[in-house]
């Protein structure tokens, strides 16, 4: 009887939970066919722009960790990035911003948010290069007799090879090496910046550069994922907490930029890829939120690593959220340690150029999720990588309808930046990815309005 009575519990539990979790989680899944995509309204000051990243457009980032990492090799003596490919002059955006700024007039848009390169800026310890710095001022000053409003990254992935060589985030005793640069930046261009995104994606530099190996340094650490994940978020705190002091650090808006995926289980009657799923959402989504709900960081892998620190400091450290979306994954349990799961997606999903499907209902839940953090909301980042040029119109349709229906069902979110101006060098997958609203030729740094585009442009000039 007994042994009925646990094997019964045994079956009920596991039930129970993935009930529990369908409801909680729900995949969010609209009827194309019956959505007038068409149906959008953005409210009066709605606020448009496109993105960039210092590394990915300038030129010339060349004392940094991906410039090493560029011409790294993997443990089979294969270079780090596809096809051996470097970032070099990319689109030469060091020279070229003040055509490039007449490119963004021409869309329409009136916000642009790039990236501050640090290892052009301080290319040695405690050397500060004042005709770097003066070029972003330039940028700045360009962009507002532009009538477009300088939005500044502080850290895009990329930092000088000395702050590397000294752990960079590995150690929280180099915190204060990112929090100094940020001030000094802060005090040379205040003033002239509308939004600061303090650290762009902690999760995807931890998890990239530390558990799955892609990104430098390439290790594959659950718990130095954990502690460089940590140290991200107490150095986002710290920087807020410095500028806020800084004269005119009351009227800045400062935000971290988060990039939602949705790691949803492929299976939703399996228990483990119900699990895996949850682990993964913890790690890369909901540890950072509760972070800055708490104050509470819990970072924990089972079995493989835990990380906890608090800081009551981190509750409402932010201004703004910055949400970067994309797409949702799917995972599938898999026994191929140290991961344990394979990437899936759904037969009757779009892909995108990249391993992940068009999936718009995602950012109305990415909004929802980020919403919990109760500051209004700038859509930092959202683009399809699309060679062909034949999803990009479908892509930007229904994601600014989901957008427009989240803005509708009373979030609170004030802009929306559009990733990219133009092709650009695309981390390790390097420069096979077409994100830009402008097709690049790189061989005559050519820009060139794609057919794909002109949608966006429509509704950008609509308000
Ligand atoms: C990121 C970065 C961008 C990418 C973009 C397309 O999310 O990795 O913010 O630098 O280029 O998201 O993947």
């Amino acid at each position: 009887m007994i042994i009925a009575i646990v094997f019964l519990l045994l079956l009920l539990f596991p039930a129970a939970t993935i009930l529990m979790w369908r409801w909680k989680y729900p995949e969010l899944r609209w009827d194309w066919q019956k959505i007038d995509t068409s149906k959008i309204h953005f409210p009066a000051g709605f606020l448009w722009g496109v993105a960039t990243a210092a590394h990915q457009v300038e030129g010339g980032c060349d004392n940094n960790n991906w410039s090493e990492w560029e011409t790294a090799r993997d443990e089979n003596g294969k270079p780090r990035i596809k096809n051996g490919q470097k970032a070099g002059l990319a689109c030469d955006h060091w020279n070229r911003y003040r055509e490039d700024i007449a490119l963004m007039q021409k869309l329409g848009v009136k916000a642009y948010r790039f990236s501050v390169e640090w290892s052009k800026i301080e290319p040695q310890e405690g050397l500060f290069d004042l005709a770097a710095l003066q070029h972003y001022r330039d940028v700045c000053d360009v962009l507002l007799a532009a009538g477009i409003k300088p939005v500044v990254t502080l850290h895009h992935f990329t930092h000088p090879i000395w702050f590397d060589r000294r752990g960079s985030f590995e150690r929280e005793e180099n915190i204060p090496f990112f929090v100094r640069f940020c001030e000094f930046v802060f005090h040379e261009l205040h003033g002239k910046v509308h939004l600061w995104c303090t650290i762009n994606e902690p999760e995807v530099y931890a998890t990239q550069g530390y558990f799955r190996g892609e990104f430098p340094p390439g290790k594959k650490d659950p718990l130095l994922t954990g502690m460089v994940l940590k140290n991200l978020l107490e150095a986002h705190t710290q920087v807020y907490r410095a500028l806020k002091k800084m004269p005119d650090g009351d009227q800045a808006q400062i935000g971290l930029v988060k990039n939602i995926f949705q790691l949803d289980p492929y299976h939703r009657w399996h228990w483990l890829d119900w699990a895996l799923s949850r682990q993964l959402n913890h790690v890369f989504n909901d540890c950072i939120l509760q972070f800055f709900k708490t104050g509470h960081f819990k970072f924990k892998i089972s079995r493989m690593a835990e990380v906890r620190h608090f800081n009551p400091g981190a509750q409402r450290a932010m201004d703004f959220i910055g949400l970067n979306y994309y797409s949702h994954l799917h995972v599938k349990f898999l026994w191929n340690p140290p991961e344990f799961f394979a990437l899936a997606h759904r037969p009757d999903e779009i892909m995108t150029d990249m391993i992940y499907p068009i999936y718009a209902e995602g950012l109305y839940r990415a909004i929802k999720t980020v919403a919990s953090l109760s500051v209004p909301i700038y859509i930092t980042e959202n683009g399809i990588a699309d060679a062909k040029d034949d999803r990009r119109d479908l892509f930007i349709r229904r994601y600014l309808y989901a957008l427009s229906r989240a803005i509708n069902d009373g979030y609170d979110v004030l802009g929306y930046f559009y990733w990219s101006l133009m092709d650009n060098f695309e981390w390790a997958e390097g420069y096979g990815m077409k994100f830009g609203l402008y097709e690049m030729n790189f061989q005559t740094q050519e820009r060139k309005l794609r057919k794909g585009a002109e949608y966006f442009v429509k509704v950008v000039n609509l308000n």
